[in-house]
This record gives C-alpha cells, sequence and structure tokens, in this order.
C-alpha cells in the first residue's frame, strides 16, 4: 500500500486549546481522508511541545509540578483533538523519554554545523526566539504577536551555522521541490531567508532550566525550536529506526506565523542529517475574532467548547472547513456562525429531510454504486492546491442544484399524475445525492454517515432534522 505521512504543529502546553489551534487539525485531517480516499495508508502525527521557561513558568505560578503540569495539559490536546473529529495515529511528546534521548542522537549528529558563541540581542519571551535588528526596529521595539516589549538577552549559545545550508535551502523552495503553499508566504520567506542569520539552539541551564540537555555540556539545554521540530521525525523512531516508509512527510501543517522555523530550520537540520526535505509544507491563516487577533488582553478569546457546544461537531466543522480560508486569516463572529448553522440547516438538512420523506411516501429504494461526476475533475484540483474551502464550496453547488432540481421536477405532483417518472426523479436524486455524500464525508464524516444510513436499504427520514432550527 502506498503510505503517506502528514504533521501537524505541537502547540505549547501553558495553556488551554484554543480556537486557533483548530485549524491545524482541522485541515490535516481533511488531508488525511482525501489521502486515504485514493487509497494511501495515512500516518498523522500530533504532539505536544512541552519545554521552555513559558511552560515552566506557568506551572510555577499553579504550584504545580512542571511534569504534572504538562501531563494534564497534553491530555486536554488529546481530548480536543478526539472532539474536533479528527484521528492522529501517532502522538509525540517532548518530554517522553524517547524522543529526549532521539533528541540528543540527533544532536550528536549535527555536531559538524554546530558551534559555540556568545550573542546580544534583543529577545522575545514569547516567542522564545531573538529578533533582528531590523525586526526590532520595525516592530518600534515591541513584539507584535506578544504585545510585550523585546529585552536586550546576552548569552552563551550553541548555533546551528544555516549558512552551511542556506543556498541547497533556497534552491529546493524556488523550485517546489519543498513546496510551500500558499505561494505569497513563498516569497515572503525566500525573502527572509537571505538575510536569516546562524540560530541559537540552546540557552543556558539557569536561564532555562525545563529542556532537553545538550550532549556533552552540562550548563546548556537545548532551545525549544530544535527540540520541537524534531518531533517529526523522533516519532516515527529517527534515529533508532529507518523511518523511509513514511519520511519524507506529503504535507507538513503549520501556521503562518512558525512557516519560518519550519521553512528555515529545520530543512537545515535535515540536510545535516542527510534527510530527505519534506514535500510540501502548507501555511495556513489565522482565526480572529471580530476582526482582531484573539488575546487575552483583548479579551477576545473564544472557547473552542463553547463552539461546539453551540450546536455540536458537524456545523464547527462546516464553519472553519468552509466559511474559514485554507490559506489567509478567517474571522469568527457568533453572528457568522449561526449564518453558516442555518445555511447548513436550509441547504443541507432541508434537501434530506424533503427528500427521503418523499422517497419514504413513494416507496423508492436505490441501488448505489459509486461512479465519478463531472465535478471530480474540479473538486480534486481544489483539493491538490490545498484549497479545501473552494473544494467545499463545488460540493455545496451540487447540494443547490439537487434542491433546484427537486423544486423544478416537483415529484410530489408527479407522484399523482406519473407515478413512475416521480420515483425515477427520486431515485435520481438520491443518487445524486450520495455521490455528492462520498466528497462530503472529507469534510463532515458524521453527517456523511448518517445521510449513506438515510438513503440506504430502506429511505427512513430521520426522526429529528439534522440541523434542528433554534
Ligand atoms: N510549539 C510551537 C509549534 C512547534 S511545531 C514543531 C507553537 N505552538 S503554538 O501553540 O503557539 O501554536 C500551535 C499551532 O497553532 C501553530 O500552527 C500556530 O500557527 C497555530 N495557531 C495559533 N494561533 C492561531 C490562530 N489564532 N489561528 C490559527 N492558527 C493559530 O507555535
Amino acid at each position: 500500500m502506498k503510505e503517506s505521512y502528514i504533521t501537524t504543529a505541537i502547540p505549547y502546553v501553558n495553556g488551554n486549546p484554543h480556537l486557533g489551534h483548530a485549524m491545524d487539525y482541522l485541515l490535516a485531517d481533511t488531508l488525511r481522508r482525501y489521502m486515504m480516499s485514493m487509497g494511501y495508508n495515512v500516518r498523522l502525527q500530533a504532539g505536544t511541545d512541552e519545554h521552555g521557561s513559558k511552560i515552566f513558568k506557568k506551572a510555577a505560578e499553579l504550584g504545580i509540578p512542571t511534569q504534572e503540569f504538562v501531563d494534564q495539559n497534553a491530555k486536554k490536546f488529546q481530548d480536543f483533538i478526539h472532539s474536533l473529529g479528527a484521528e492522529y495515529t501517532d502522538f509525540v511528546r517532548t518530554t517522553d523519554a524517547d524522543h529526549e534521548r532521539r533528541c540528543q542522537a540527533i544532536w550528536t549528529k549535527l555536531s559538524d554545523h554546530i558551534y559555540k558563541d556568545s550573542y546580544e540581542g534583543w529577545y522575545c519571551e514569547g516567542c522564545e526566539s531573538f529578533v533582528t535588528d531590523k525586526e526590532y526596529e520595525d516592530n518600534s521595539g515591541v513584539c507584535p504577536d506578544h504585545k510585550k516589549p523585546y529585552t536586550k538577552l546576552s548569552e552563551e549559545n550553541y548555533y546551528l551555522r544555516i549558512s552551511d545550508f542556506k543556498e541547497n535551502i533556497r534552491k529546493a523552495i524556488e523550485s517546489d521541490e519543498l513546496k510551500i503553499t500558499p505561494t505569497f508566504r513563498k516569497k515572503e520567506f525566500l525573502n527572509l531567508l537571505k538575510d536569516m542569520p546562524d540560530v541559537s539552539i540552546s540557552r543556558p541551564k539557569e536561564q532555562v532550566e525545563w529542556g532537553v540537555a545538550v550532549p556533552g555540556d552540562e550548563a546548556q539545554v537545548m532551545y525549544v525550536w530544535i527540540d520541537a521540530l524534531a518531533n517529526y521525525i523522533t516519532v516515527l523512531g529517527y534515529p533508532d529506526k529507518d523511518i523511509s516508509d513514511s519520511w519524507p512527510a506529503h504535507t507538513q501543517v503549520v501556521g503562518k506565523d512558525i512557516l519560518r522555523f519550519h521553512a528555515g530550520i529545520w530543512p537545515a537540520m535535515l540536510m545535516g542529517l542527510g534527510l530527505p526535505l519534506p514535500h510540501n509544507l502548507l501555511a495556513h491563516g489565522f482565526i480572529t475574532v471580530n476582526g482582531e487577533k484573539m488575546s487575552k488582553s483583548i479579551g477576545n478569546v473564544v472557547d473552542p467548547q463553547e463552539i461546539l457546544a453551540k450546536h455540536g461537531l458537524t456545523p464547527f466543522r462546516y464553519y472553519f472547513l468552509r466559511h474559514a480560508s485554507t490559506t489567509d486569516d478567517s474571522d469568527f463572529t457568533w453572528d457568522k456562525y449561526e449564518a453558516s448553522y442555518n445555511e447548513l440547516a436550509n441547504d443541507l438538512g432541508n434537501l434530506i429531510q424533503r427528500l427521503a420523506t418523499l422517497c419514504k411516501k413513494n416507496d423508492v429504494t436505490v441501488d448505489y454504486k459509486f461512479v465519478e461526476p463531472a465535478f471530480d475533475h474540479d473538486f480534486r484540483a481544489r483539493m491538490d492546491k490545498y484549497e479545501f474551502n473552494f473544494a467545499f464550496d463545488i460540493l455545496w453547488e451540487e447540494i443547490g442544484k439537487l434542491n433546484k432540481h427537486i423544486d423544478a421536477e416537483k415529484p410530489w405532483a408527479l407522484a399523482k399524475t406519473d407515478p413512475e417518472k416521480a420515483k425515477k426523479v427520486l431515485a435520481d436524486t438520491v443518487v445524486r445525492l450520495l455521490t455528492v455524500n462520498d466528497y462530503l464525508k472529507l469534510f463532515l464524516p458524521d453527517t456523511a454517515e448518517q445521510i449513506s444510513d438515510i438513503f440506504t436499504g430502506t429511505i427512513e427520514p430521520p426522526a429529528t432534522p439534522l440541523f434542528p432550527k433554534n
């Protein structure tokens, strides 16, 4: 069987899962279902990024031992992924003993490209990263993501010599050997790469004690990004096991803010290890709320559990996979969410209800076999470009056509004048619906299963509508 590996970014566990984290999982899960529908055996990794000073400090603030704190939060992320109807095959925690040991082996393998130096520069504690003087100036000394002033930090650290790989990284990205989607982010990153300095990959232990020890240097721990990025291969068993069945990944899904680490440091690490680069990096946009970045200080953070609790999973997946763009920022408001729910109820919910009711009344049964529909080509073209929301639009157009078809054919009237024709119209419509449903299951698996149950064998309309009106 053909193997395919998809990865998701591993979130920091200093807080609860939030709405933004959902995008990684929904997109990766949709791609997983798409690849599976094409006969691939898909491995999907998820995990948690559990080291670093932010997590250490948060646990201390709460008065909980750090390990206990990360244990609790890792569990919340696993539950969160399941609550989104997403499935992973592998879950990695960066505090796993296997991960830590493998990370140290990776460090040792990279030692030809690592050197020690002292550095003074502007640092953002939120990003756990230094910024260039230019970024410092452009942002007027305040991190735009964390709204906190940068601090001057001087440290003796280990560095990964990015310059050893820069030219090859540039070539790989330019030629799409490592394909970055969307293209505007590829361009943005290629610009950034030009001035990308060597990166610091360790911290003095007295600064950050919650981390993986640097092999052969008691005084230093690995900087979270090296430890975090390594997860994509340590989870497969690297370097203890041959990972060539799964690696290189088909697609690595990340948010736009962390593309630079995945397109810069990560390829450098892989090249240093003599491993191939992933085929695709998908950088998705951010979810904003009422047009603003979600932030605790603004007080506009929406809890995904609250949204899920409102109408259940399908409306959640429908909103974030159809009305949120795969590649650009997308906004959430409760008004838009309600409008999207009503659309789901009116377009799909009503179609199912009235079609099943008419079928039952007229004793229609259907022998359904998948036949490739005309929209398949356009649908795949969108999916292959990671334009999942546009692919979803194509299915919605088909659903609209089915509603119009019933309105135009009026099978309830036909049943009185030409019952055979009425039956045929209804059966054909069911076949068309089941065909759309075979695609819908990539986005709305639970509802697709219900639809297939309703229209297989004796057709029975659901006792309560799938999407009841409020
Ligand atoms: N720990 C790092 C990732 C390491 S991957 C080797 C990290 N964690 S995070 O918790 O800050 O972010 C996890 C994922 O959620 C990232 O892909 C990030 O881009 C995404 N998002 C965080 N906030 C988001 C939104 N508001 N909207 C969409 N995605 C967002 O970065």
